[in-house]
């Protein structure tokens, strides 16, 4: 299975569009597609503290890697960000342009459908690169940094929000969210992670680990998740397998 068959292998863009359409015929905000379109741990508050680490006066063009169906887009269009969304599944990126013109945001959220390996953007293009969990999935994480390094103007930032491989990575079960199997699971150390960004030439400003935010945050969404009551409007499982 490719990785794209493994997002969207059960994704029917237009019957998702239509549901968001049919419950929020005004247009939905980001806060009410969350449970659809930010697929990371955290949610709306850590796309939210990713955006807090940069500025949009200084550095306004971002280039979202692995954006997915797009909440942090919208959220950062919001914000005054510019956004281009690069994604390798097509039909995320379908989804994300339908759900970018459902929220009437579609002139500052842009999407294409290509590899990170070859981010088909001019030099020096972008002020900023994010990746929120979608670097796990990149095999050859040395030659992504370096296109991103390409892409990025010279003072530009690197901004990510990903998983690292823990002490007992072996014990780890497949599926995981990410991937069906250990093909697309690409996980590295924070150490390695750390000394890859140095050797492509980053300076590291931030290095935080958010373990136990993120733990936390896990423990809430299976409470919700039980309370049959509670259950969001708008829900993943439309498009991603229990197994997700
Ligand atoms: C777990 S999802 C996260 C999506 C989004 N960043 C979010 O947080 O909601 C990972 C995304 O990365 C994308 N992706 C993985 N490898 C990629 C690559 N080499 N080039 C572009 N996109 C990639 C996948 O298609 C998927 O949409």
């Amino acid at each position: 299975m490719t990785l794209a068959q493994h997002y969207q292998q059960h994704l029917s863009v237009d019957s998702v569009l239509g549901q968001v359409a049919e419950h929020y015929p005004d247009g939905p905000t980001f806060f009410q597609l969350a449970p659809l379109d930010q697929l990371h741990i955290g949610g709306i508050k850590a796309s939210a503290r990713l955006m807090g680490l940069l500025d949009s006066q200084t550095h306004p063009r971002l280039l979202d890697i692995g954006a997915g169906a797009g909440g942090l887009m919208r959220q950062a269009a919001e914000a005054g960000f510019e956004m281009l969304g690069l994604d390798i599944t097509h039909g995320f990126n379908h989804l994300n342009q339908g759900l970018s013109q459902l929220a009437g945001l579609e002139h500052r959220a842009h999407c294409i459908t290509a590899d990170a390996l070859n981010l088909p953007l001019a030099d020096a293009s972008m002020d900023a690169v994010l990746f929120q969990h979608s670097f796990l999935n990149m095999p050859d994480s040395a030659a992504v940094l370096n296109e991103c390094r390409r892409v990025l103007r010279p003072d530009g930032k690197l901004v990510m929000h990903e998983v690292v491989r823990g002490p007992h990575a072996n014990a780890m079960r497949y599926p995981v969210p990410w991937a069906s199997d250990a093909q697309h699971s690409h996980l590295e150390s924070a150490d390695q992670l750390r000394q890859q960004l140095e050797q492509a030439g980053f300076h590291i400003d931030h290095f935080i680990d958010w373990s136990d935010d993120a733990l936390a945050w896990r423990q809430r969404q299976r409470a919700k998740e039980t309370q049959q009551s509670r259950q969001a409007v708008l829900s993943p499982s439309w498009f991603l397998v229990s197994a997700f």
